[in-house]
């Protein structure tokens, strides 16, 4: 096949018209990144409805060498859901394969294509009375496949933990357009490498995931939850450590929010009021969660605030006294990030440290982003039970976003991610890498590791055909 022309009609002989899309104005909104940071091009934008339409397209990009780009929601923080410029890539977006296949409440398990949304996926696991935990603020755009491919985390880690613990097995369309399936329930399987993980958190890289199979949780029948000021962040891990105690796995969420992002987030959403007065430095969103009483887990989360204020961490708290406030707490800790990618000119490092570790990060690096930086807005918020802090400096308000960026992202987030090395941590804990810290990845992983990475590319994708330009530094 010679032409552009002759491979647009091949493609579109697979997918149909409706879904092989080459206009810029239908394609825009997939090669453009959500925060309109990363504005690539494509040859076109298909929409399979099939797995075996996925195999096909592969097949024949694999015969042509066309590169290909897969995605999901599009909600990628790093750049990696969408192609570069001049790439030659087609997008292959999996909205269109948006059905839940089977729900079973005696395995507990949910098995849907890779176009459902996180919310689509919550729902069904909801009407079945079962519960499938992972949360994030896109879930109504984020995609199953996406959020595998990402090896997504979000606000009920502590107790869940990621995307990685939550699945079961998966289907993957290979580059070649062969159709690795592992879509089985199973609990216990060992017999041999266990494949599966290799394509979650590859970030679309290895493999097109087109189906999976995840876990379901019993539903709790109770939610508790407080905003609770503490008196540093280290006051901070000392609650958590008390909750962990006293609460056992009830503890489902722990969220630390710095006085800077409080006041971002209410600023932004207008008709939101602070849950606590006096504007205090540092909060932290706790949330329990069980099967049992709604009255014995009240009690559970007022017995650990008030050892909590006995020992001096907790100085004062905010109880929701009902499912709408526990809402509304949850809508202050979420919107977070819409508020800064709104404002614009916010340095994002979603970085991971031991939990014993995060106090002094927090003072180290927030000192040295007041010598690089001064006057930045200290926008710090995140899952802290799991270690992950979303360390995001923000603009002086009367500083221009781009003037900020321009003169500090670098400097900013290198010292950022140097402290976080020196400290054993990890420079991406949730948002993976992309195109953002691809270059970086050099700096803070071994060359046995990244040699080892390079290997499983060439493996299972010799003509480096699947998101080109992410993840991976260049070899040398
Ligand atoms: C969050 O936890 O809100 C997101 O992962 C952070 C972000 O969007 O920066
Ligand atoms: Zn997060």
């Amino acid at each position: 096949m010679s032409t552009r022309v002759e491979f647009i009609a091949a493609l579109t002989r697979i997918v149909g018209p409706q879904a092989c899309l080459t206009e810029v104005a239908d394609t825009v909104g997939y090669t453009t990144d959500y925060r309109k940071l990363y504005r690539g091009d494509a040859l076109a934008v298909v929409l399979p409805a099939s797995t075996e339409e996925v195999s096909q397209v592969m097949a024949l990009c694999h015969a042509h060498g066309v590169r290909v780009v897969p995605q999901g929601g599009n909600t990628s923080l790093m750049g990696g859901a969408v192609p570069e410029q001049d790439s030659g890539a087609i997008v292959l977006n999996l909205r269109r394969m948006n059905r839940v296949l089977a729900v079973d409440t005696v395995n507990d398990t949910l098995t849907l294509q890779a176009g459902v949304t996180l919310s689509g996926a919550r729902a069904a696991a909801d009407e079945a009375k079962r519960l499938f935990p992972l949360r994030i603020g896109s879930e109504g755009s984020c995609q199953i496949g996406g959020n595998l491919a990402t090896n997504a985390g979000g606000t009920a880690v502590l107790r869940y933990g990621n995307m990685r613990d939550l699945v079961l097995g998966i289907e993957a369309v290979l580059p070649d357009g062969r159709i690795y399936s592992s879509l089985r329930g199973l609990r216990k399987d060992n017999t041999g490498y266990d494949l599966k993980q290799l394509f979650i958190g590859s970030e679309g890289t290895l493999g097109i995931i087109t189906a999976a199979v995840l876990k379901l949780y019993p539903q709790p029948r109770a939610v508790a939850a407080a905003f609770v000021a503490v008196s540093d962040p280290g006051a901070a891990v000392q609650l958590l450590g008390l909750a962990k105690q006293l609460a056992g796995p009830q503890v489902t969420a722990f969220e630390l929010v710095s006085a800077d992002a409080m006041a971002l987030v209410c600023d932004y959403l207008g008709d939101a009021r602070p849950p606590l007065a006096g504007q205090p430095a540092w909060m932290v969103l706790m949330e329990f969660s069980a099967t049992g009483e709604q009255a014995a887990l009240d009690a559970q989360l007022t017995q650990v605030l008030e050892a909590g204020m006995e020992q001096g961490w907790v100085q004062d708290a905010a109880l929701a006294a009902s499912l709408s406030d526990v809402q509304a707490f949850w809508r202050l800790r979420e919107e977070i990030s819409d508020a800064q990618t709104r404002t614009g000119g916010s340095i994002k490092c979603d970085v991971s440290v031991p939990l014993s570790d995060i106090p002094a990060f927090i003072e180290q690096a927030s000192q040295q982003v007041q010598t690089l930086a001064p006057g930045s807005r200290m926008v710090i918020y995140g899952h802290m039970g799991d270690g992950n802090v979303h360390f995001n400096p923000l603009r002086p308000a009367d500083t221009p976003a781009r003037e900020y960026l321009d003169q500090h992202y670098s400097t900013v987030s290198h010292a950022v991610d140097q402290l976080v090395h020196r400290l054993n941590g990890s420079i991406s804990a949730e948002h993976g890498i992309g195109v953002a810290k691809r270059d970086d990845l050099r700096l803070y992983k071994s060359e046995v590791e990244l040699a080892l990475m390079w290997q499983v590319k060439r493996a299972l994708d010799p003509k480096a055909l699947l998101n080109p330009g992410k993840m991976l530094p260049a070899e040398g």
